[in-house]
């Protein structure tokens, strides 16, 4: 049975647990303002070397703000995880930034990535922000699922989160809406 909970700060670390294997054949480019997919084939055989000694000071520091890491797992084993950051971005400092979103490959493509999405809206709703910002990876896989939630190219790039990440593809996730709402669902032609 997988369950989930916030992280404590012992935790931290584990979210270099999560089995990041995944085999890319597409990766999207933004041109003009339009998405474009390339074909580029990468066989990421886990964390890319370097990753965890880089972002996990980044984590704490994040998690000492105040940020909100939910784990998922199963027997003990950690299966994704996401963090929300506390400190709000955007020329009206109203967006929070989906810092983190990974599921282990084995448990993808079943549901725990939408959860995840859905648990860190619902708290950066809580907290009162108006979008939720992500800095996606290119890959194919990992833009549509965001696109499929919802969540649209945002036309303020964060130029620190830009600088950081210029080939990431940088959206937003209006805290508005809500996911699978009736509304949605009847714009649809
Ligand atoms: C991106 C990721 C978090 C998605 O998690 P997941 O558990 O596989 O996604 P879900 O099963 O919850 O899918 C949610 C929705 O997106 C859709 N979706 C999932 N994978 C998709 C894909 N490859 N292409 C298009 N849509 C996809 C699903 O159909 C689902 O919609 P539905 O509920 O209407 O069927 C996961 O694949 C992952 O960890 N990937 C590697 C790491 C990564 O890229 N993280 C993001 C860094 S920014």
């Amino acid at each position: 049975m997988i369950t989930g909970r916030e992280m404590l700060r012992t935790e931290v670390e584990q979210v270099w647990q999560i089995d990041r294997r995944e085999v890319i054949h597409h990766i999207y480019c933004l041109e003009n303002g339009a998405l474009v997919l390339k074909p580029e084939t990468y066989d990421m055989q886990g964390w890319p070397k370097g990753e965890a000694e880089k972002y996990t000071p980044i984590l704490y520091e994040c998690y000492d703000r105040g940020a909100w890491f939910y784990g998922l797992w199963e027997e003990g084993k950690i299966v994704g995880v996401a963090i929300l950051d506390r400190m709000f971005i955007g020329s009206r400092v109203d967006q929070l930034q989906l810092k983190f979103l990974h599921v282990s490959r084995d448990y993808r493509q079943g549901g725990l990535g939408r959860l995840l999405f859905e648990l860190a809206s619902m708290k950066a709703r809580e907290w009162g922000a108006n979008k939720m910002y992500i800095s996606a990876t290119p890959s194919e896989r990992t833009v549509d699922f965001y696109l499929k939630l919802g969540a649209h190219i945002t036309d303020e790039p964060d130029p620190e989160l830009l600088r950081l990440e210029p080939e990431d593809i940088h959206l937003v996730f209006e805290l508005g809406r809500h996911l699978d709402s009736t509304e949605d669902r009847e714009a649809d032609p």
